[in-house]
């Protein structure tokens, strides 16, 4: 299949680069020429373990390349992918979609013979339809149908997640379209991959109902972590007691600060938005964006309590930035609103993370980026873990103990083991823990 992918970023360029692994022949295309220069030169815009590799072999086997113009390659195109942004819109929460339908009217014009649209960011229901209108409008004599392929790829694990996906949901409505796009997942069948056909509203409801749910069910168990903290339970063997209920999952039931990234926040503002809109409010999800928005906040407080009820002069050590490990996504980042909260608390903030403090840098001022993080731990007066990247889980104690001025810690990720760090010397605080009796 020939496939022309419009907007090369998280989600465009991964999907991208798999499907031109599938065998297909993809070009993907972005107006940003800065970046189709890079690609071309094989640097990655975003830090994706893997990615560099995966589009370097199919760039060698001519099977993926970069472009500006989406002209030809859409006109030669069996399957159109549009994978724009759909950031929030300022001031009512609700995406944007201007850069879809510019997208549409584009494609339109370009359209030769029979093309599948099909519409990969995730939208909002009713999008399909509209950018089925606007070709219809832009190209009266196109012969194209359009289709929604939500993407439930992760960050991090982008690749893996598209090439070993749980499932692929496929809204489509005609024989000829659901053959294109069955031909593109082909391969996913030698893996027995669940394929989900519905119709266009159906697949744009999945891709928000999903996360919205799991959005839900860490705003779920954080608050059971709370409650656990207050009398003397300890939210993993909650999770693992509950999460053994098949119907429940253990999944997805790892309390921390907050749920932050690209796409929680922003999906589950839309999906409220657009419920409100047609009469049918989802209160439950709701509740989480307000809840998970006040956690984020209170994180910082959590900090300053421990420290005794102030953290003006003393220095916060900060292990991790990113909204989740394995990225260098700094996009709603639960360090966003700590670290502000503890500086105009009057701390003084060091911090380390091993992808992140480049785009860190751009978003928050007056930090100490250090080298290490060791570095970040010393001469602090207490260490908060922010992000759970996995070389965090073996640092040293005995190191970070004797560099640091006082040995305090704040692990807001349970990376740490609180009776070995109690043991160690340590006053430690973790989320939804037991605190020592005495
Ligand atoms: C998510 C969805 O998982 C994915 O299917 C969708 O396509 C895009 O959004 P992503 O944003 O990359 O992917 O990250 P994810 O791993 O889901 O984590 C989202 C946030 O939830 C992070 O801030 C993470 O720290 C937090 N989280 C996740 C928890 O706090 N606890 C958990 O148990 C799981």
């Amino acid at each position: 299949m020939r496939i022309a992918m419009i907007g090369s970023g998280y989600v465009g360029l991964v999907s991208g680069a798999c499907f031109a692994q599938f065998g297909h022949d993809v070009v993907c295309i972005d107006k940003e020429e800065g970046k189709i220069a890079r690609l071309r030169k094989g640097e990655m815009p975003i830090y994706e373990p893997g990615l560099d590799k995966l589009v370097a072999d199919n760039v060698k086997a001519e099977r993926l390349s970069f472009s500006t113009k989406l002209g030809d390659a859409v006109a030669n195109a069996d399957a159109v992918f549009i994978a724009v942004g759909t950031p929030t819109r300022r001031g009512d929460g609700h995406a944007d979609l201007s850069y879809v339908y510019a997208a549409a009217a584009e494609v339109a014009d370009a359209i030769r013979g029979y093309t599948v649209v099909v519409t990969k960011s995730t939208v909002p229901v009713g999008t399909g339809r509209e950018v089925a209108r606007i070709i219809r409008e832009t190209q009266p004599s196109a012969e194209f149908d359009v289709c929604s392929n939500p993407e439930f790829l992760r960050e991090g694990a982008a690749i893996e997640d598209f090439m070993k996906p749980d499932r692929v949901v496929i809204g489509v409505e005609s024989q000829r379209a659901r053959d294109v796009m069955a031909g593109i997942y082909r391969p996913l069948n030698l893996i027995q991959t669940p394929m989900v056909f519905t119709n266009i509203e159906t697949a744009e409801v999945t891709k928000y109902a999903g996360n919205a749910f799991l959005a839900t069910k860490i705003t779920f168990i954080n608050e059971i972590a709370d409650l656990c903290e207050k009398v003397g339970a300890d939210v993993h063997d909650v999770a693992r007691g509950i999460g053994l209920d098949g119907r429940i999952g253990r999944k997805f039931l790892h309390p921390g600060p907050g749920f932050g990234g690209s796409c929680f926040p922003k999906d589950t503002l839309a999906l409220a938005y657009t419920a409100r809109e047609v009469n049918a409010p989802q209160t439950i999800v709701e509740q989480v964006i307000e809840v998970n928005n006040a956690r984020k906040k209170r994180m910082a407080r959590k900090v300053i309590d421990f420290c005794g009820g102030s953290v003006k002069d003393l220095t916060v050590g900060v292990l991790g930035l990113t909204f989740k490990p394995n990225t260098d996504d700094m996009r709603d980042a639960p360090s966003l609103d700590i670290v502000p909260a503890l500086q105009s608390a009057g701390a003084k903030l060091q911090a380390f993370d091993p992808e992140g403090m480049s785009e860190a840098g751009k978003l928050l001022k007056g930090i100490n980026f250090t080298k290490t993080a060791y570095e970040a731990a010393f001469e602090a007066d207490v260490l908060v873990v922010i992000t759970e990247w996995h070389e965090f889980r073996g640092l040293d104690p005995r190191r970070i103990k004797q560099v640091m001025r006082q040995p305090r810690i704040v692990d807001l990720r349970n990376i740490f083991n609180p009776e070995e760090m109690r043991g160690l010397g340590f006053t430690y605080e973790g989320v939804g823990r037991p605190q020592p009796r005495n």
